[in-house]
């Protein structure tokens, strides 16, 4: 059941099926992702791609399928979801950050709470996760005194401070004003660029085109198609790919996508 040969996939999901009722949310999703690739998922607005990262790091249990993470089955009844949920780093759309804590004390309180780490130990690494992001002058920020912008980044060394083996980004751009949006794509290239395993939901199509590895295209709780950014952009094989990719153009400005 564990395969941890260098060559075998850090997440591996097979046959993921969940419904809500009478809604089939994940109609059989397999998707293989390895060490230091950048996986972008993009697709219409209740298809499924939020509830598909959920499933890494169980948050939502599928009603059936599997997943394996760096050759551990999470959804194995046996599985201890609190050691899951601390190997992978996810970052949403709205931060959830702790509005009371300043953002070292953010950063710090996974390692101190979760890995028992020392607290002087905890601040030590929170500082150089928040200097990671651009961030090392706003330590002693609380929450509110920061941007939307830098309190994404906050939420990305939050993170990173937990060491995670994936990190998981749903729509990490989609609260923030325009303007801010630069500052936290920059921040997710820099960790790619230090091949960080990542797979990342958003409609930002120059992040994509530029920084993924591989692009998933879902629809109806199905990938209907995946392949290298210049498969898709300019080459799809399935025409909902590009319809889809047209219609984002359209909605996004211009063809280069909003984060240019
Ligand atoms: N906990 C839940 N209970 C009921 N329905 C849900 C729940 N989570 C998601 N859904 C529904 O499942 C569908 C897919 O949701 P989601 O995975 O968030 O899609 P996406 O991220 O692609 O927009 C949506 O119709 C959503 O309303
Ligand atoms: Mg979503």
């Amino acid at each position: 059941m564990t395969d941890q040969t260098p060559e075998a996939p850090i997440v591996r999901i097979r046959d993921l099926h969940k419904r809500y009722g009478d809604l089939d949310v994940l109609r059989g999703v397999s998707l293989d992702v390895t060490r230091g690739e950048v996986v972008v998922i993009i697709g219409p607005s209740g298809t499924g791609k939020s509830t598909l990262l959920r499933c890494i790091n169980q948050l939502t249990r599928p009603d059936s399928g599997r997943v394996w993470l760096d050759g551990v089955e999470v959804t194995a009844p046996e599985c201890n979801l609190n050691e899951v949920r601390a190997e992978v780093g996810m970052v949403f759309q709205d931060f959830n950050l702790f509005n009371h804590l300043t953002a070292i004390k953010n950063v710090a309180i996974g390692p101190i709470r979760v890995l028992h780490m020392d607290r002087a130990q905890a601040l030590e690494l929170a500082r150089y996760e928040l200097e990671r992001v651009g961030l090392a002058g706003k330590a002693d920020a609380y929450p509110g005194q920061l941007s939307g912008g830098q309190k994404q980044r906050v939420a990305i060394a939050r993170a990173l401070a937990m060491k995670p083996k994936v990190m998981l980004f749903d729509e990490p751009t989609s609260a923030l004003d325009p303007e801010l949006i630069g500052e936290v794509l920059e921040v997710m290239k820099k960790l790619a660029q230090e091949h960080m395993t990542m797979l990342v939901v958003t409609h930002e199509m120059g992040f994509a085109r530029e920084v993924a590895n591989r692009i998933v295209f879902m629809e109806g709780g199905n990938i209907v198609e995946e392949g290298p950014p210049a498969q898709l952009f300019y080459a799809a094989q399935h025409p909902r790919t590009a319809e889809f990719l047209g219609k984002i153009a359209d909605l996004y400005g211009d063809e280069q996508g909003s984060s240019g």
